[in-house]
């Protein structure tokens, strides 16, 4: 492992799990991280911000890394994906996303600090499924004609777009949380606190 690659010692590096491309459905594989360490180690890693490289993601992978228990998406969204956003308004609870279920930094179109890169709680806001990857366009991902991609809970069927914004008349009550985060550099992402170097 390079020496970038190594982990900092406030700042582990707790890489998950990685999802597949191109539109096929995410395989998440965990890994126990925690095992290994002290039981005050433990507590500090419990809540400590979670910095990831994501230089090598390529448009349509998600990569799942875990932040306090929980998975956190990292999804490099295609140009084609993107442009999905836009035309999902009248179907969606919170087009918006005014019910702040991201920082400020995120209360954008794309709920997103860089536009291609989504990172979110991969926890359905129902009653904490989580979500599959339905990637691929109408039928040929199971979906409805009209599905453009996106997100499926398949415990009560709530379905989340490209950006976590739950669609109308489904149990979700909101959009899929999106955490504190911030960039370090252009690659270096951490996942955890708002402010570089915080
Ligand atoms: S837990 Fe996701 S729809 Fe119920």
């Amino acid at each position: 492992m390079s020496k970038e690659g190594k982990m900092n010692c406030g700042r582990r590096q707790l890489i998950v799990a990685t999802a597949a491309a191109g539109g096929v459905g995410a395989v998440t594989t965990m890994v126990p991280f925690l095992s290994s360490m002290l039981p005050s180690e433990r507590a500090k890693a419990a809540g400590a911000p979670v910095e990831v490289d994501v230089g090598n993601l390529a448009p349509g992978q998600l990569l799942t890394v875990e932040w306090r228990g929980k998975p956190v998406w990292i999804f490099n969204r295609s140009t084609e994906m993107l442009e999905t956003l836009a035309k999902l308004d009248d179907a969606l609870v919170d087009p918006k996303s005014e019910k702040k279920q991201q920082p400020d930094s995120c209360a954008n179109a794309t709920r997103s600090i860089k536009p291609n890169l989504l990172v979110v709680i991969g926890i359905c806001t129902h009653l904490g499924c989580s979500p599959s990857s339905k990637f691929k366009k109408g039928i040929e991902d199971g979906m409805p004609p009209e599905w453009l991609g996106g997100f499926l809970c398949p415990c009560h069927g709530s379905s989340f777009d490209f950006a976590g914004r739950v669609f109308k008349n489904k149990p979700a009550p909101t959009n899929l949380e999106v955490p504190p985060h911030t960039y370090l550099t252009e690659t270096r992402l951490l996942i955890g606190e708002d402010k570089k170097g915080a």
